[in-house]
């Protein structure tokens, strides 16, 4: 088990060098990047309440619902999006770096799942779209290091399973068969049901008279102030939907365990990255695009729910709120994006409190039964 030790003591050189350098030109930057903000935005960016509940066929979302604990979706039968979108953490699966299909490691962190609807990108390196929820459960089921299922496979499985052709009729119409497209449709319907709570903090910023505690309210204003979080964290889910370079250092096991590294590899061959066999490090969004300025710049992921879903970063690098906040004081890593923040350690407990408040507990999800193949009778065999 890798430590992250390593990390903490890396940030802390970070910010002692960071001080070291700390002149006008960083204020300069900060100065300059702010203004961009408010120059192309009249109304800076900022976070915002939970929008209302989709509209969703609740049938089809049912049906969804078994279909995601159902382990029969995976090639061997072994595991289900249950696996690793654990609903007891947050639909993430408390691991640095996710697990793959078996005999597979992966080479990224497992995002939650909670209020994935909002998303506008999908993946930490956004290769899929967020509007079509439906193309993203098909490769996370056909995908060789997910589930490595046949779609037509499955489509057979769920006709020989009376349980869940009992809620396929209900949901799609009596004549209807199982069909592969339509399984992920209804699984994607599922997804639009799982909203991360409402909290207090949702509260007030619909306007509603709701008391903050202090700690949270400071970290707010700095978090929209002089941290300057929103720039890249705003809207409902914290997150501008777009792909940015914090320089976070590449997580050691990505390139010590063979496992991981193969699908590493053989992500970027999939994507059609050139002379990928000489390219160690994750790429991100550079995989889509091609483009230099996209290498190695991540998705802003949403910051619901933080305090189920750690460890935190597209690699799990950074294991608490506490780490990810000094991260961003130091000024990010290596070849970043970020200036240092030079926050008093009661500014950096203020911001983490806020991170915190946009956390409530977990809702009550109930796992379907399991439900058997059918046998036939004995006069059909
Ligand atoms: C073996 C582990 C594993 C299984 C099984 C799995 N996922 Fe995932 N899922 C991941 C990982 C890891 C990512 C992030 C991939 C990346 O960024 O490259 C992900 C990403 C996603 C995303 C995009 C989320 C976002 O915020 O960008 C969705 C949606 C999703 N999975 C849904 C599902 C569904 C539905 C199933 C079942 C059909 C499923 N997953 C099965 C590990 C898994
Ligand atoms: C330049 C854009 C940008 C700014 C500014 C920024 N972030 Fe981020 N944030 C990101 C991106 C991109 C990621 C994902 C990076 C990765 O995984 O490599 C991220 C990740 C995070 C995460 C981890 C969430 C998770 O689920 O893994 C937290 C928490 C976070 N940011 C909080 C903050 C705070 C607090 C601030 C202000 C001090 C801040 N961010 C400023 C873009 C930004």
């Amino acid at each position: 088990m890798w430590h992250t030790h390593g990390v903490v003591g890396w940030i802390q050189a970070r910010r002692a060098e960071s001080t070291k350098h700390w002149h006008s030109t960083a204020l300069l930057l900060q100065f300059l990047a702010l203004a961009e903000c408010s120059i192309a935005n009249a109304n800076p960016p900022t976070l915002e309440a939970l929008p209302r509940p989709a509209m969703v066929q609740p049938a089809l979302a049912e049906l969804g619902r078994h279909l995601f604990f159902e382990p029969r979706l995976s090639g061997d039968g072994s595991r289900s999006c249950a696996s690793c979108h654990v609903p007891e953490l947050g639909f993430a699966d408390g691991l640095a770096l996710s697990r793959g299909y078996n005999g597979t490691e992966y080479f990224r962190n497992a995002p939650s799942l909670l209020s994935v609807r909002l998303k506008r990108r999908l993946t930490w390196d956004g290769r899929l779209d967020g509007g079509d929820l439906a193309t993203a459960v098909r490769d996370m089921v056909t995908e060789a290091h997910f589930m490595n299922a046949d779609a037509r496979l499955v489509q057979e499985r769920v006709r020989q399973i009376p349980g869940l052709m009992a809620l396929w009729r209900k949901a799609l119409g009596h004549s209807s068969e199982p069909y592969g497209p339509q399984i992920f449709n209804a699984i994607a319907e599922y997804l639009k049901t799982l909203d991360a709570p409402d909290t207090a903090l949702d509260r007030y910023l619909r306007g509603e008279p709701v008391p903050l505690p202090p700690m949270v309210q400071e970290g707010l204003a700095l978090f929209q102030g002089k941290a300057a979080c929103h720039r890249c964290h705003s809207g409902p889910l914290g997150s501008d939907g777009k792909a940015h370079r914090l320089g976070l250092p590449e997580h050691p096991a990505v390139l010590a365990e063979p496992l991981r590294s193969i699908s590493l590899l053989r992500h970027h061959a999939t994507m059609g990255v050139p002379n990928y066999m000489h390219e160690r490090k994750d790429l991100g969004a550079y995989v889509l695009s091609k483009t230099e300025l996209d290498r190695g710049r991540f998705y802003t992921p949403s910051l619901r729910m933080l305090v189920h879903t750690g460890p935190y970063m597209h690699n799990g690098l950074l294991a608490t709120l506490e780490e990810v906040v000094a991260f961003y004081d130091a000024g990010g890593g290596p070849g970043g994006d970020l200036t240092p923040l030079h926050l008093s350690a009661r500014e950096r407990a203020a911001l983490v409190a806020l991170l915190k408040a946009w956390s409530a507990p977990l809702p009550v999800v109930t796992v379907p039964p399991a439900h058997d193949y059918a046998v036939l009778p004995a006069s059909q065999r």
